[in-house]
């Protein structure tokens, strides 16, 4: 054995050693938890920490302090997120897992009236809402916070922009809020942008929750941190990551939605079942929606965190949430407001689909209530989708579906997706 095998079966052995007692460790870890929670103790606990380093490091040469903190840190890290994830299972949360970015999505009917007792409301608290938003959700949130200052905006992506975030700031700084605020979103997919966007700036960033009042926000924006407002026209041109510190969807406002706002948002629900759940998309085949709504936004949570945990700042996989967005943008450009997001989308995955799975997407839509057959015009079409992707130079990245379920991610140029639009339409003229 030479000098590098011998120092690689040392190695080896000391891994060995470690795992065996890094599971002892996680086995108190659990049992530090256990207590905790009979003693209502939070998970965190700083000192505890800053004690663990000191003792340790005392036991280590100069030379590999620093590595052995990191170490260390990692180690307790990794605790921290065990206990975390034991205590949001328990508590029947869905995790978001991104470090120490990590939150828990609470889905739960009539959670508006306790919001307290899942986030921190006993500080200054700006509560973001549209007029389009029954006030009452607003109202019935800030009986529960210590300082609660709500603003109505007028409702619509016309608040998307930098006018309404100015408005926010501004008025967070005369109320004179700190570090240690936070903003929550009562809204669609418009205000928990908009709000999470003052958020991510105020102070350079304070606490944001959400609180998703519509099938699109329930379903899929209210999760992945990506807040933005729009410029010019321009879809959120202006924008950061800037997770939430929790997310508690209701199902039960969403009574008071209208029936097309309801498919819509379930449009991006159908995305996400055809390019990972076969299950799903069945679910929409077969069952009643209405009944299922809430199991819906649960597998679509669930698919989303995954990718979002995946992939955070869309540099790979997160793009399959584009599926059928690169032409549903350039259709909803085109339709200037007529047809609103989901219905666009809904639109964009005909032709991005294979024609062995058209039929079923097609009676899935339909079902919904959903725009089947794209009546706007394709040269105003393609050349919004054009301009939206204007600064992918070297092409833009396709999602297709061909077997439910499962989805490809393709660079092309801007000749074969519109050729795969041509295709699609000469298909489908009668
Ligand atoms: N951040 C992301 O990851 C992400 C993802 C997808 C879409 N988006 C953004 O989301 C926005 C669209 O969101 P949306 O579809 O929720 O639209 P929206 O926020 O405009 O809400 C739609 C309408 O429903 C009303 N409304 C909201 N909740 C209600 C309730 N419970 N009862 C009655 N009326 C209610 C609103 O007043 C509004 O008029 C777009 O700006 C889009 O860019 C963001
Ligand atoms: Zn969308």
């Amino acid at each position: 054995m030479n000098k590098l095998e011998q120092a690689r079966e040392k190695i080896n052995k000391t891994d060995l050693e470690m795992a065996a007692l890094w599971v002892e460790r996680m086995a108190a870890v659990k049992e530090v938890s256990d207590y905790k929670k009979e003693h209502g103790a939070p998970v965190l606990d700083s000192n505890r920490e800053a004690e663990l380093l000191e003792n340790n490091l005392k036991a280590i040469p100069d030379e590999l302090k620093p590595y052995y903190a990191e170490f260390l840190k990692a180690v307790i890290g990794v605790s921290k997120s065990y206990q975390r994830d034991r205590s949001s299972a328990e508590k029947g949360y869905i995790r978001l897992e991104l470090g120490d970015r990590s939150y828990d999505i609470a889905v739960r009917r009539g959670g508006l009236s306790y919001a307290k007792d899942m986030m921190n409301l006993s500080r200054k608290v700006l509560i973001v809402t549209d007029d389009g938003v029954p006030k009452q959700y607003a109202e019935t949130v800030a009986t529960q916070c210590a300082e609660p200052y709500i603003i109505t905006l007028p409702q619509g992506e016309k608040t998307k922009c930098l006018k309404s975030f100015e408005e926010l700031l501004k008025l967070m700084l005369e109320k004179r809020f700190t570090r240690g605020d936070c903003v929550v979103a009562v809204g669609g997919g418009v205000i928990g942008d908009l709000a999470g966007f003052a958020a991510s700036a105020y102070m350079r960033g304070i606490d944001f929750y959400n609180i998703p009042t519509t099938t699109l926000s329930q379903i899929d924006s209210s999760i992945g941190g990506k807040v933005a407002v729009d410029l010019d026209g321009y879809k959120n041109t202006v924008g950061a990551f800037w997770q939430p510190r929790f997310v508690l969807v209701d199902p039960d406002v969403l009574k008071t939605l209208d029936k097309r706002q309801v498919s819509a948002g379930l449009a991006e629900a159908v995305k996400m079942s055809a390019c990972f759940d076969k299950d799903l998309f069945e679910l929409f085949e077969n069952c009643d929606i209405d009944e299922n709504l809430e199991e819906i936004i649960r597998r679509s949570l669930m698919i989303k965190k995954s990718v979002v945990e995946r992939d955070e700042k869309e540099s790979g996989l997160r793009k399959v949430l584009n599926f059928g967005h690169t032409i549903g943008h350039g259709i909803e450009t085109a339709e200037n407001g007529r047809l609103c997001h989901g219905e666009c989308v809904a639109l964009g995955m005909l032709p991005m689909c294979s024609k062995e799975i058209r039929p079923r997407l097609l009676r899935v839509l339909k079902k919904l209530g959903l725009p089947t057959v794209i009546e706007a015009d394709i040269a105003a079409v393609k050349s919004a989708a054009l301009h939206d992707k204007k600064s992918e130079k070297s092409g833009v990245s396709i999602v297709t579906v061909e077997e439910i379920g499962s989805f490809k991610i393709e660079k092309t140029d801007f000749g074969g997706l519109f050729d795969r639009l041509d295709n699609y339409l000469k298909e489908t003229a009668i």
